[in-house]
């Protein structure tokens, strides 16, 4: 434990190295202590705000002497706490914000080098200028950062088509716990020079070394897009209708995405503007969207097509397709409105699960009359990327319930989730991470193989223990 005196010396020093603008203290460091949802609170010792690798390798050196555990932070829209401080006062907050320059796009080799701190968006949009597309989209990319997305190995809408974050990266730079920098900006679609390291960083969460910079491949960006919102009679006929698509045009698929009843009630019950896609009212409803890089492409005539097949075999019950822009933007409102409905609707519960998509039908079936019998009135309101086998079974409270009751009640019902997900062989975390929130359900669902081999490898790179101690392994 520092003492006073110590704390002190660190923080001298990280004003003398990063002058004024690159050190936050004090309770100007508060916002970057809670996470968007509120769930997570801490404390800093400061907020180190480095403009350049060289910056970022000089702090993480510091603290590494003087035994400050540094949290690497992005955009901080992330789901289980990973890039919040603790209570401690301990950890000193190292925010990647400042280094947000895109050093290069290149259309032939098709890939973008970006700094950690570059906004997705901001990384997508420099992307379009050269015709070409970074297929990462989540609902968080006008503030989720580069370092962010790789560090969390983010899915999103185009999983299904692009694969995910870490499937993009082509190259990293990295600052490691001693402070020693590896440059492994390599641009390369080939490159077996041994074991993968930059696959190593991806998907940490922060805990082996801050990524100061990547090379992310882009793709062909589609020419044409065709977007369709549907409704269905069951989760069985959302999957039917994904194999016919995926005979039809798989390569077309660019997004297909599952919402329940409840989750887009509550998207429309509680956010102003948004309105209903399509009159039917059902239990299961589908954002699909085709692109075709094509130009002569008719994407939404695939779609008609397809859903009309759908209709007359009693898959579909009713359908839109989007006619222009706005009733593009329409629908997909529809869908990312919903992390902030439901946060809107009272306390809930994120399971952010996956299981073989075949199986998906009995995952929502199963679940939900586990969770209903355990806590009547809770409102299951499920949603997510049907197409990767991920859902987001997300738990919202009854009504009647105070907030704090439905929280002391979460891993109970987290558990009762998870044993259906593992009894149909799927993961308690798909694309969220592990973070603080889910360290304990690891330990418990992982097997002891596994785990100390993730031991060994956080041992063997960052011995001390300097980098975000206590997520994703509990120590
Ligand atoms: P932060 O939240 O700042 O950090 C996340 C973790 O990465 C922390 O452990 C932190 O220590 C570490 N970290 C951050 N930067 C670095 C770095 N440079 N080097 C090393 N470690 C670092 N996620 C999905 O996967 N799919 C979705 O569809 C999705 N939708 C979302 C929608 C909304 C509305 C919101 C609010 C969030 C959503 N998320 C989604 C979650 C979140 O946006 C992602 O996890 C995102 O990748 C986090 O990026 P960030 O820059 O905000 O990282
Ligand atoms: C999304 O896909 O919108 C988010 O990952 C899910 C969530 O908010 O639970
Ligand atoms: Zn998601």
């Amino acid at each position: 434990m520092l003492s006073a005196p110590s704390n002190a010396a660190v923080l001298d020093a990280l004003a003398a190295l990063l002058g004024e603008r690159g050190l936050i203290t004090g309770s100007d460091t508060e916002p970057y202590c809670v996470d968007w949802r509120g769930l997570f609170r801490g404390r800093a010792l400061a907020v180190a705000r480095p403009a350049s690798t060289t910056e970022v390798a000089a702090v993480v050196k510091l603290c590494a002497a003087h035994g400050v555990p540094v949290v690497p932070q992005g955009g901080n829209t992330g789901m289980v706490g990973g890039g919040v401080p603790t209570e401690t006062g301990r950890e000193l907050i190292l925010s990647l914000s400042r280094m947000n320059r895109i050093r290069a796009v290149d259309p032939v080799d098709m890939s973008l080098v970006a700094e950690a701190g570059v906004p997705l968006q901001t990384a997508q949009e420099a992307a379009a200028v050269v015709g070409c597309l970074l297929p990462v989209s989540i609902g968080s990319e006008g503030s989720a950062q580069i370092g962010g997305i790789i560090s969390t190995n983010a899915g999103g809408n185009n999983t299904v088509r692009y694969g995910n974050t870490r499937d993009l990266v082509l190259g990293l730079e990295v600052v490691l716990p001693d402070g020693s920098v590896w440059n492994g900006l390599r641009r390369l679609r080939k490159d077996n020079t041994g074991y993968c390291l930059r696959q190593l960083f991806a998907g940490a969460e922060g805990t082996l070394g801050v990524i100061t910079a990547a090379v992310m491949k882009l793709v062909a960006r589609p020419a044409v897009l065709g977007t369709a919102f549907c409704a269905l009679p069951s989760a069985e006929a959302a999957l039917a209708v994904f194999d016919r698509f995926q005979r039809r045009d798989a390569a077309g698929i660019q997004v297909f995405e599952y919402m329940s009843r409840r989750s887009v009630g509550l998207v429309t019950e509680l956010i102003e503007g948004v309105g209903r896609a399509v009159e039917t009212d059902a239990g299961h409803y589908l954002l699909i969207e085709l692109g075709s890089i094509n130009r002569d492409g008719n994407p939404s005539a695939v779609l008609e097509e397809v859903l009309a097949d759908g209709f007359e075999a009693g898959l579909v019950l009713d359908a839109a397709i989007a006619q222009n822009e706005a009733q593009r933007r329409a629908i997909w409102r529809l869908r990312e409105e919903h992390t902030e409905a439901q946060k809107r609707a009272g306390a809930s519960l994120k399971n952010d699960v996956s299981v073989p998509v075949s199986r998906i039908p009995e995952f929502l079936a199963r679940a939900t009359a586990a969770c209903e019998a355990a806590m009547p009135g809770i409102r299951v309101a499920p949603f997510g990327h049907i197409g990767d086998g991920n859902i987001h079974f997300n738990l919202v409270q009854p009504e009647t319930m105070a907030p704090k009751d439905f929280a002391a009640e979460s891993d109970r019902l987290m558990e009762i989730v998870n044993d259906v997900v593992v009894d149909l062989g799927g993961s308690f975390s798909a694309e969220h991470g592990i973070g603080r929130l889910k360290t304990h359900v690891l330990v418990a669902r992982r097997e002891a193989v596994e785990l100390d081999l993730m031991r060994r490898i956080k041992a063997a790179i960052d011995p001390a223990g300097i980098l975000n101690p206590g997520r994703i392994l509990d120590h």
